[in-house]
């Protein structure tokens, strides 16, 4: 059930050449394909349907469209039969209205009209048509064969499936297969006996749904319906807003009741999602207001106290005078912030600028380091930009996909929604990971060319792509010679050519089979339109850079970049990801990814901000918590990040923070990190405020809040509360007057407003004067940097490496239900999916330590060692184990190594050696950490109120 100010035009719009006829009189001009039903409605007239609706191919089963056509005999489905030029239609007549009425009549025979205690009062399509037609009663009565016995499928944690209300129109089956692309339902028997089946007539919990909510929301009855709906009832307004969890960047329309959200209807006119949605950003909304959130300030002197509730005031000024303490004490440099990725815009953007206005100094990072930050480096050298190229929609013009180091159906779900329906269309797919991920093989969709990577050496599996491409003459060489530099493109074409890195060679490397990389090679340099699309498999290892340069290397060589279908892309982690270092949160770069050393961009922020500015850039996380365990670096100010889990080598982030003489942090829950905090800050939910999050093609949306802060203020607000005390003044009314600031410093931003984005919905940076509504393909034409320049890409195998002590590779990853460090998804139903990491072994190495599926094992690296329940499966190879990092207990990244990428800091976490045996009990860490996690919950809730 659609939010009610959408209008259905009742089937997809189509391309084609115009055709023009007549309905009821009146002419009207559509593409050829178009439906009679679709060319009424842009006319604005509505003609009465069930089973159709514009996000889904036409079925004609419900007989309730039918028209008349002067010349035609009979009644066709206005749905599924198209437009013809000069046809003469007529929409209404005496006739069609008792054709209709006695259709649903029939349908009310088995549905009894009880819509005025029905959850879905008022947004009901079959109570909408039965109003239309004036159908109150039925003349078939209600007590002959029916299906009101039938009993209701309540498995799934977020909605249920009620027969007895289901009118068989299969729009969920189409929406799971069309939307989706899950194939979980199927119509089972016929004629009267036909129902919806999940997977082998099985509770839709248990079955392949992935609860995605696409049935749900094209569902015109209340047989599918959100659970959250008929608890709380009717929602009486609607607010506009963005996902807040990964970096699709999900439209939804938040229904409301009071102050309680009864669902998130993903938005149609959405321009990331299109009205599609997942798990998390349609259902998983409850941590908003989960017991565990903490609304109240507090402060301690140490992390061996309980903690005291204290008044905002209180807190903010206790936390400005220990940071001018910490600083009159220990120097100016010795304290620091960290903005993050789940914030919006405004709020990233006020967090560095607190930094380097309020505490003097660039020492300013975010958790992108620890993800994406290689992407910046990689791109911007490259070809000048550090953002993902496309919109998602250039997926479909897309011939030939690689998606390398992503997992886009756990990690990207709508994305890969998207891009499986352009695969059912026929593109070609290259998978290139370690992992057999899901897209290798799923329902309708398998990949030409799986490429299991050894982890750690994608940047030779490129070399020997690129090789081949090369040298079998499959450059494009006029695209390179009009839009690259001549002398690097030389460099490079001369070093990928070396023997030593064809696929035969880099095999030994890479452990793939050298025919698969030739035949990849070809496909995606042949293919008209090559993409690629990335994630963390790319750019968390010693060589991330390398392999982004390599990437790019290999798009400019083949011509695709600079058009719709190609590009190179990015899938950005977290909601805000991109937009948290668009904003400058990086130390040695401004908004808009200007050097802090370049003065006439200096000149113009110390214009505008009234303070001198540092023209060296400040310490990055892992320096700053270097700085710490060497006794220089005392204080953090920590925005909606929690770096003692999400960070690698957890014992040495937690041994840093614990030499720290003021943490302050601002989430919504005592994270890891706040375990070691002296100062929390309570922040607010993406449901509490109003701000713009960047989704992972550069797309700048509206969040906006749907109910009051909890706490009492947005998390802009305690940013410049913060920055007041701290003598530098900071006076906005509203976030947009950071936006309208941000506009005014950052030239890719120039054009974008809160008023442009109210009217256009969402706008993709650059947006400028060149490009007014922004710009949805980069590079067209020419680089954002001028000339593309190719990077000579050697491949220098990591230092993480299996040895006799360490023979296994550890890879890590995300789930579809959680949610990074889980502390959203943790505190929500989708812990029914996936309640603990587990440690996914190949069956040969499993056996030879004697180890089955559900056993206990120790997984040690030179860093430490935790203690996982085994998966044995074959998704991974022999010597790679595979996990996510989810719950804090589990402790993956106490496993991961201090090792990172060469340009940018950002860890390897996805090459870890490590050795794995049978255990029966947690490991040493593991048991610490619980202990520790239990003293500080006491303390947290032995927390002394205000003013005792
Ligand atoms: S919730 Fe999604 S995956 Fe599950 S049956 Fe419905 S459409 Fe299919
Ligand atoms: S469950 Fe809803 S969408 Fe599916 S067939 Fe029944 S009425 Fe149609
Ligand atoms: S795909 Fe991402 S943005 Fe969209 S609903 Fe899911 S988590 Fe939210
Ligand atoms: S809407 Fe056309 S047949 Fe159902």
């Amino acid at each position: 059930m659609y939010s009610r100010d959408y209008r259905d035009f009742g089937t997809p719009p189509v391309e084609g050449t115009p055709v023009t006829l007549e309905i009821d009189g009146v002419p009207v001009t559509v593409p050829a394909g178009t439906s009679i039903m679709r060319a009424a409605a842009t006319l604005g007239r509505s003609v009465p349907k069930l089973c159709a609706t514009d996000s889904l191919k036409a079925f004609g089963s419900c007989r309730l469209c039918l028209v008349e056509i002067e010349g035609r005999r009979g009644y066709p489905a206005s749905c599924t039969t198209l437009v013809g030029e000069g046809l003469k239609v007529r929409t209404e007549s005496a006739r069609l209205t008792s054709l209709r009425r006695g259709v649903m009549e029939l349908y009310v025979s088995d549905h009894p009209l009880d819509c005025v205690s029905c959850p879905a009062n008022g947004h009901c399509e079959l109570q909408n048509m039965a109003e239309l037609l004036d159908v109150t009663d039925t003349r078939y009565g209600l007590s002959g064969k029916n299906h009101q016995h039938l009993p209701k499928d309540t498995s799934n944690p977020y909605f249920t499936f009620d027969q007895t209300m289901c009118i068989a129109c299969s729009r969920c089956v189409r929406a799971c297969d069309e939307t989706q692309g899950t194939f979980a339902l199927t119509i089972q028997g016929r004629g009267f006996a036909s129902k919806v089946a999940a997977s082998q007539n099985e509770p839709f919990f248990t079955s392949e749904c992935v609860s995605c909510g696409a049935c749900v929301e094209a569902c015109p009855t209340v047989a599918l319906t959100e659970k959250s709906l008929i608890a709380l009832g009717a929602p009486d307004r609607v607010v506009t807003t963005t996902c807040a969890y990964c970096g699709v960047g999900c439209s939804f329309k938040a229904e409301v009741k009071g102050e309680d959200v009864v669902r998130m209807v993903p938005n149609r006119d959405g321009h990331a999602n299109h009205g599609h949605s997942c798990v998390k950003g349609r259902f998983a909304f409850g941590y908003a207001t989960h017991p565990d959130r903490i609304t109240t300030p507090m402060i301690r002197a140490s992390i061996n106290e309980p903690w005291r509730q204290v008044e905002w005031d209180e807190a903010i000024s206790h936390a400005a005078s220990e940071f001018r303490r910490l600083q009159a004490t220990y120097g100016r440099d010795a304290i620091g912030g960290i903005t993050s990725s789940r914030c919006t815009n405004e709020e990233t953007f006020l967090v560095q600028k607190l930094v380097r206005a309020a505490f003097g100094n660039n020492n300013v990072d975010t958790c992108a380091r620890v993800c994406h930050s290689p992407t910046g480096y990689g791109l911007k050298s490259t070809i000048g930009e550090s953002a993902g190229t496309q919109a998602f929609d250039s997926v479909m013009k897309a011939d030939t996909i690689i998606v390398v180091g992503a997992n886009p159906t756990e990690g990207h779900p709508v994305f890969a929604s998207q891009l499986k329906r352009r695969l059912r269309q026929g593109a070609k797919l290259i998978v290139i990971d370690p992992r057999e991920i899901a897209l290798v093989r799923s329902p309708h969709v398998e990949a030409d060319y799986f490429l299991p990577v050894r982890p750690g050496a994608n940047v030779a599996l490129f070399n020997a792509i690129a090789h081949v491409v090369v040298t079998e003459g499959l450059t494009r060489e006029d695209y390179v010679a009009a839009r690259c530099e001549p002398d690097s493109y030389k460099k490079w074409r001369a070093f990928v050519a070396e023997p030593r890195n064809s696929p035969e060679a880099m095999a030994a490397f890479t452990g793939v089979a050298p025919d698969d990389v030739r035949g990849a090679a070809r496909l995606y340099a042949k293919a008209g339109n090559g993409a690629i699309y990335y994630g963390l498999g790319v750019t968390e290892h010693s060589q991330g850079s390398t392999m982004v340069m390599a990437i790019a290397n290999l798009a400019m060589a083949t011509g695709n970049l600079g058009r719709e279908g190609v590009g190179v892309n990015p899938l950005r982690g977290q909601n805000n990801v991109q937009g948290s270092c668009d904003m400058g949160s990086f130390p040695h770069e401004f908004s808009g990814y200007r050097h802090v050393s370049d003065s006439a961009v200096r000149g113009l922020f110390e214009q505008a901000w009234g303070v001198p500015l540092l023209a060296e850039p400040g310490l990055r996380i892992p320096n700053m918590f270097e700085a710490a365990l060497d006794g220089s670096f005392k204080g953090m100010y920590i925005q909606g990040e929690d770096p003692a889990q999400s960070d690698p080598d957890t014992q040495h982030v937690t041994a840093a923070l614990a030499t720290m003489e003021c943490v302050v942090i601002q989430d919504l829950f005592l994270n890891e990190t706040a375990k070691y905090a002296h100062v929390f800050l309570p922040g607010s939910s993406f449901l509490e405020k109003d701000g713009t999050f960047i989704n992972a093609e550069r797309r700048c949306s509206r969040v906006r809040k749907v109910m009051e802060p909890r706490a009492g203020f947005q998390d802009w607000e305690i940013t410049a509360l913060l920055s007041n005390a701290l003598g530098y003044p900071m006076h906005y009314r509203h976030p947009s007057e950071i936006m309208d600031e941000i506009a005014r410093l950052t030239p890719t931003f120039a054009g974008i407003s809160y008023e442009k984005l109210d009217r256009l919905g969402s706008i993709q940076w650059p947006c400028n004067d060149r490009a007014p509504e922004g710009t949805p393909t980069m590079h067209v034409g020419e680089f954002v940097r001028g000339k593309g320049k190719f990077f000579v890409t050697e491949y220098v195998p990591t230092e993480e490496r299996a040895t006799r002590r360490y023979p296994l590779l550890l890879t890590t990853g995300r789930k579809l239900s959680q949610y990074n460090v889980g502390a959203q998804t943790r505190r929500t139903d989708n812990v029914k999916w996936a309640s603990a990491d587990v440690l996914e072994i190949h069956p040969h190495d499993a056996e030879v330590r004697g180890i089955e599926s559900g056993d206990l094992v120790g997984l040690t690296s030179r860093s430490g060692q935790i203690v996982l329940p085994a998966d044995v499966t074959d998704r991974v190879r022999p010597g790679v184990v595979y996990t996510t990092f989810h719950f804090p207990d589990s402790g993956a990244n106490v496993v991961t190594t201090e090792n990172s990428d060469w340009a940018t800091n950002c860890p390897e976490y996805k090459v870890t050696a490590v050795e794995i045996v049978r255990v029966n009990q947690p490991s040493a860490w593991q048991k610490r950490h619980h202990e520790f996690t239990e003293r500080q919950l006491a303390l947290l809730k032995g927390r002394q109120p205000t003013h005792v």
